[in-house]
């Protein structure tokens, strides 16, 4: 007999609340869609061979000098954030385009036109996936979901911030760092078009960070994504088209994890091994799939809300900053450290972290990338990456070598080490193994709890999970299945 709680959230009130919200996600997916639409046909009569900048009347004004974007240094130069945010065609990525090695960018992805070996390795990963249903809708709508939230059988994290699979064999997420006063610096959903200012500014302050990157803004702004591996940040995956990911099917999952994966090898020559679930929307079947295809899932232990900058008042952000920035002060950190939800969303989320970094520093003793704070110089597959450890990295090494970000025009199949077919057997390792502790949670909700303002609840993320479904037991949603 088990007893489960209808999860009768009200749409729009969805659960899992990180990332840029779902509103501002379809703005950005239609916008790039119809940008590159209009743009097509410019970008089209383009002669060959370089970055090309759409001219015709449909791209936004002001024009750019197609000499002005033919590679990463040069697009690392334009200043100009209209400029920057102009659409551009990038040759490695229209033959790629061409040859269909990609769904289209900012749908969910799928494998209806997947290269055979792609099916395959879908195929013989399948059955071995736990059987867990999917949950709510890509946008985030979890009403009528049946979920046992008394056992949390999928260590569902958008239910109660679980981050230690029930699954056997699945290491734990990584959502704190061990080094103490430690913030674990990390920037999601980027490439943004307009993060030039702010990659400067990284650069000036010697400062890396781990860029969670989308595979669709990966190729919408390939410059822009090889930026950060040439500035010496630690990239890693954020699905293809950033929807709530326990609502898709294993082939959508599969496709999302797997071609957000590809576009980073193809646009930039690293093969990623790590990854961040949109909105923080993970369970079992969601890690499984990411670590049979060689990433490591990575949530946070503390959230600045700045993605919600659109709607929570700006004095809101800054305090929730403050709140993080006071626990770095008063012993929170001791002896161990936090990992950071920021973004690079947009012209704000960006500000925010400008504004707000000569304060992080003062507080914590150490900023670091989630790779350096777990030693883990190799990140990718490719072994001429090398980045520097812990104690490299605060002792003044911000690298150690880096080969250039190559984009191939080709198609070429992705490394994927899985097993053929054995059922249930993982084999693909990741090199995160010692993250052992426990505790994020308390610490995640204390510090959202007050940007949880207008939700009208104490407590953050976990209490505003649960006010929202004591709210709708409340109004006799709660139904007890036996
Ligand atoms: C797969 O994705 C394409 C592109 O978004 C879409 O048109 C198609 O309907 C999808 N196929 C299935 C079976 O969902
Ligand atoms: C994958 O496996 C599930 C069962 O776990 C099944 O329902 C689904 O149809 C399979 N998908 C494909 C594309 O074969
Ligand atoms: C430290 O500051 C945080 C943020 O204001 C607060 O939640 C926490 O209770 C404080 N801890 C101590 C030990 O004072
Ligand atoms: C990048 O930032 C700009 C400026 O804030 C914003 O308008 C745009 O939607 C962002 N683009 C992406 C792809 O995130
Ligand atoms: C982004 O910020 C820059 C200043 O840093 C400003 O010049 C620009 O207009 C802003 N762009 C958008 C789209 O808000
Ligand atoms: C990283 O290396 C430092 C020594 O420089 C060590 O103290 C620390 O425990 C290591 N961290 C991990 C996660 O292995
Ligand atoms: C960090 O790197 C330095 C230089 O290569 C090395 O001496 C040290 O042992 C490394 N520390 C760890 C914990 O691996
Ligand atoms: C991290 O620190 C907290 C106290 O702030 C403690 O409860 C927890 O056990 C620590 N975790 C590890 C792995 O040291
Ligand atoms: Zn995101």
């Amino acid at each position: 007999m088990r007893a489960a709680l209808a999860l009768a959230v009200a749409s729009g009130a969805s659960l899992a609340v990180a990332c840029g919200t779902e509103k501002e996600f379809a703005l950005i997916r239609r916008n790039a869609i119809e940008r590159r639409a209009a743009a097509s046909s410019a970008l089209a009569s383009a002669p060959a061979g370089a970055a090309t900048v759409a001219t015709g009347p449909a791209a936004a004004a002001p024009t750019v000098p197609t000499a002005t974007r033919t590679d990463e240094a040069s697009a690392a130069k334009v200043t100009n954030p209209a400029q920057e945010c102009q659409v551009y065609s990038y040759p490695p990525v229209a033959a790629l385009q061409a040859q269909k090695v990609f769904p289209p960018i900012w749908q969910i992805a799928n494998l209806s036109t997947a290269q055979p070996e792609v099916v395959s390795l879908f195929n013989a990963l399948n059955g071995s996936i736990p059987k867990i249903n999917p949950k709510g809708t890509p946008t985030g709508d979890f009403t009528g979901v049946n979920y046992n939230g008394a056992e949390d059988p999928d260590c569902w994290w958008t239910w109660k911030q679980c981050h230690t699979p029930k699954v056997a064999g699945l290491p734990q997420d990584i959502y704190m760092v061990p080094e103490p006063q430690t913030w674990g610096f990390t920037l999601d959903d980027g490439p943004n078009c307009s993060h030039n200012a702010f990659y400067d500014f990284l650069n000036e302050q010697k400062q890396k960070a781990t860029m969670f990157y989308i595979g669709s803004n990966v190729l919408d702004w390939p410059l822009e994504a090889q930026r950060g591996l040439a500035d010496g940040h630690e990239i890693c995956a954020h699905t293809w088209s950033h929807r709530y990911m326990t609502s898709l099917t294993n082939e959508q999952v599969f496709a999302e994890l797997y071609y957000s994966k590809k576009a980073i090898k193809d646009v930039l020559g690293v093969t990623v091994q790590c990854w961040r679930p949109p909105y923080g929307d993970v369970d079992d079947r969601i890690r499984y799939i990411a670590n049979s295809l060689g990433m490591q899932t990575q949530i946070w232990r503390d959230n600045t809300f700045d993605y919600e900058i659109a709607t929570l008042p700006r004095a809101q952000i800054e305090a929730n900053y403050a709140d993080i920035i006071k626990a770095g002060q008063n012993g929170t950190f001791a002896t161990n450290g936090t990992i950071v939800l920021t973004h690079e969303l947009n012209n704000d989320t960006m500000a925010l972290m400008m504004e707000n970094y000569p304060k992080i520093k003062a507080a914590f003793k150490n900023v670091v990338p989630i790779g350096v704070a777990y030693n883990n110089t190799q990140p990718y597959v490719e072994k001429e990456y090398t980045y520097p450890n812990f104690s490299q990295y605060v002792a003044g090494t911000l690298s150690v070598s880096l080969a250039a970000p190559t984009a191939v025009s080709t198609d070429a199949s992705l490394s994927i080490p899985l097993s053929s077919g054995a059922s249930g057997s993982i084999s693909a390792t990741v090199s995160y193994a010692s993250n052992t502790a426990t505790g994020g949670s308390a610490a995640n909700a204390q510090s959202s709890g007050k940007s949880a303002a207008g939700r009208n609840v104490e407590g953050g993320v976990f209490g505003a999970v649960v006010a929202a479904i004591v709210g709708a037991i409340g109004a006799g949603a709660m139904a007890v299945l036996v």
